[in-house]
């Protein structure tokens, strides 16, 4: 399926039942490389089908309710802000659990992956991989998160202040009358927020590199879903609702990020797993708990704007 383009690749796949294993798999069981065989890619689409029913049908990922509620445009001006409180700890906490999965990488590569991520959420513009975008090289385009790349490295990347994800939110906050000391700290989570952040520590940025992909294959799993769209539509409608125009780059810069993810988390799993003996059930159980993690944040959200439409 993901091999359009490539007929020798999908006739491959075909006559060998391996319709469903991304291109680079592919290739590497054609070319016969070390690790790759027939047999063991058809053990991995097995594999795969129980993380489909296992993982990846978690209730956060098909029936998110506070994002349901929240794309309807309904919520009030206390909800919206209780929202950007709570996320902007997410945010910044998320920042230690990033930082810790840097750490605990098990080859240059993925560290540098992690680095990628972590440097460009302080900050580090991406330069596009491709030559010619000649926007993402003016001054303002560079902090400017509608402007700003979601694709590319870090590598030869511009650090700008302006330009780091915590900022563009604060924007949205300051339009709130939230001021710098009323986000982004652990004192203004919940409790299911807190839990929420510290599971990401513990799990994705585990010391045991199964525990931390596992998480990692999960948290990209769940931010793939849609839940970005469904706030960016939320917001709008709240926008032309109201007279409040909040800036939504912070929003719509993650949904463009997230359409693109989804791909490579999927050959990161694939090759993690022809790279190593993985344990399966390990890897589904961790994985769960991660997605327990972020249904703590969500639950802790619907309650939070519930009781907040009590008052
Ligand atoms: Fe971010």
């Amino acid at each position: 399926m993901r091999v359009v383009g490539n007929p020798d690749l999908e006739t491959f796949a075909r006559d060998n039942d391996l319709v469903g294993l991304t291109a680079p798999s592919l290739r590497a069981v054609l070319e016969r490389r070390p690790g790759y065989s027939v047999d063991y890619a058809r053990r991995f689409l097995a594999f795969q089908q129980r993380i489909n029913e296992e993982l990846l049908h978690h209730r956060v990922i098909t029936d998110n309710l506070y994002t349901a509620w929240f794309e309807q445009g309904e919520q009030t001006h206390e909800q919206v802000k209780a929202f950007i409180v709570q996320f902007s700890v997410f945010s910044n906490l998320f920042l230690v659990a990033q930082l810790y999965k840097m750490i605990n990488a098990d080859s240059l590569k993925r560290m540098r992956a992690s680095k990628e991520i972590l440097a460009n959420e302080i900050g580090v513009v991406f330069k596009p991989s491709r030559a010619g975008n000649a926007q993402a090289l003016r001054n303002d385009a560079d902090v400017d998160p509608q402007l700003v790349s979601s694709e590319g490295t870090v590598e030869g990347g511009v650090f700008r202040f302006r330009a780091a994800h915590f900022e563009w939110l604060l924007q949205i906050a300051q339009k709130l009358e939230l001021g710098f000391n009323d986000v982004g700290k652990r004192r203004h989570g919940t409790a299911s927020t807190l839990f929420f952040c510290d599971e990401l520590k513990r799990l994705y940025g585990s010391e045991d590199y199964l525990v931390s992909q596992a998480a990692s294959y999960a948290v990209e799993n769940w931010a793939a879903a849609g839940f970005w769209d469904e706030l960016v539509d939320g917001f709008n409608k709240y926008n032309a609702r109201t007279d409040a125009a909040l800036p939504l780059a912070f929003f719509t810069w993650h949904a463009r990020l997230e359409a693109q993810h989804a791909q490579h988390t999927q050959e990161e799993l694939e090759e993690l797993y022809f790279a190593r003996d993985l344990d399966e059930s390990v890897f589904i159980r961790y994985g769960n708990e991660m997605l327990d993690g972020v249904a703590a944040f969500w639950d802790g959200s619907d309650e939070q704007r519930r009781r907040l439409a009590k008052n």
